[in-house]
């Protein structure tokens, strides 16, 4: 590592002993707290994550930073500190909650900082990218989920911070997210590395439901079984378990995960209007091309009974159309 990043670390994580600290023990630290008590958030579960609170103080990490020796361009290269136009650095993370986000070896590479409830600005707010902090290589809670993944041999996937937190502190331990982004190649593998199965979880309105099919089909591309959850459109899994609980969760909506077939069909759904008969036999094609690129013969007659049943079409019928696009295989 260039000396560049090593003091880049270090900062980091005297930051996250600092808001840390902050949150637990200080007055300055007191609206964060309450903030996440609200939000169910256990003392266990601060300790865990090391979850801080930046106050709501112009200058108080440029000089907390500052007095440890570090030099203003090194501030801002972090990106947790701005410049103005007259020369000042101001706290980009002031008055938000921090979120540390660590790197597989379990060392803070960024933070995620959340704006209270009623707060101006954008919800939330990221350290920059550079070499050090690069989200799209990142799973949050990849280093305390592992050993997980690795025994249940199998990995859940969700998009935000909040989720992940919930989910592990309602005894779902196995639970990595993206931070919002759509998933990327390098996570997929990453990913593919330790697990056979990949349960996608995530938000239930329709940018996640966009965002399930495209995660689906890049998982299934590097080499991921992938099961995807359902969950209403207002709900995303943290809000999930804050109203049915951890077993709700586990239960009603892992357990009832769809199969990538299912999903596929009941995906594609929302973009086919089924009561014209043009768009429901184009449907019923595209299920049908689909279906021809699955290897298990058990599956695609499962399905093909599935549509026989729907439509009223003859399994032959069926059967023989799925034969023509496995035939222009390539
Ligand atoms: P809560 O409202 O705290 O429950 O957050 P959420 O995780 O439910 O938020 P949402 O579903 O909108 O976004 C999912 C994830 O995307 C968040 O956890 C963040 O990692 C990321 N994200 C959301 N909004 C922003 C934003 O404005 N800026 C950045 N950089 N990331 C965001
Ligand atoms: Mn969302
Ligand atoms: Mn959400
Ligand atoms: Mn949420
Ligand atoms: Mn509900």
């Amino acid at each position: 590592l260039s000396e560049e990043t090593e003091q880049m670390l270090s900062a980091y994580e005297w930051l996250t002993k600092l808001y840390h600290h902050l949150i637990k023990y200080q007055k300055d630290g007191k609206d964060g707290l309450e903030y996440l008590k609200s939000r169910g958030i256990t003392k266990e579960t601060l300790e865990e994550f090391q979850i801080g609170y930046a106050p709501n103080k112009r200058d108080f990490t440029a000089t907390f930073l500052t007095q440890k020796g570090y030099s203003k361009p090194m501030l801002l290269k972090t990106g947790i500190v701005a410049g103005n136009d007259n020369n000042e650095v101001i706290d980009r993370f002031r008055g938000r909650v921090i979120f540390p986000i660590r790197n597989a070896l379990g060392r803070t590479v960024g933070f995620g900082g959340r704006a209270l409830d009623g707060d101006s600005g954008p919800k939330y707010l990221n350290s920059s990218e550079g070499e050090l902090f690069q989200k799209s290589k990142l799973l949050y809670n990849f280093d305390l989920a592992k050993r997980h993944i690795r025994k249940e041999n199998e990995a859940i996937l969700m998009e935000g911070y909040m989720d992940v937190i919930s989910a592990y502190q309602a005894g779902v331990k196995n639970v990595v997210a993206t931070m919002g982004t759509a998933l990327t190649e390098t996570q997929a593998k990453l990913l593919n590395r330790y697990v056979d199965t990949v349960i996608v979880c995530f938000d239930g309105d329709s940018a996640g439901i966009e965002a399930r099919y495209k995660a689906a089909l890049l998982l299934r591309s590097v080499g991921c079984e992938v099961r995807l959850a359902n969950l209403d459109a207002k709900e995303d899994p943290d809000s999930y378990i804050r109203e049915h609980g951890g077993e709700a969760f586990k239960e009603k909506v892992l357990r009832t995960s769809d199969s990538y077939m299912s999903f596929f069909m009941r995906y594609q759904r929302r973009h086919f209007n089924l009561q014209l008969e043009s768009e429901r036999i184009e449907y019923i094609e595209r299920v049908l091309k689909e279906l021809s690129l699955i290897e298990s013969a058990l599956e695609r007659e499962y399905y093909i009974q599935e549509l026989h049943k729907e439509f009223d079409l003859s399994v032959e019928t069926l059967m023989s159309q799925l034969a023509q696009y496995q035939k222009s295989l390539p």
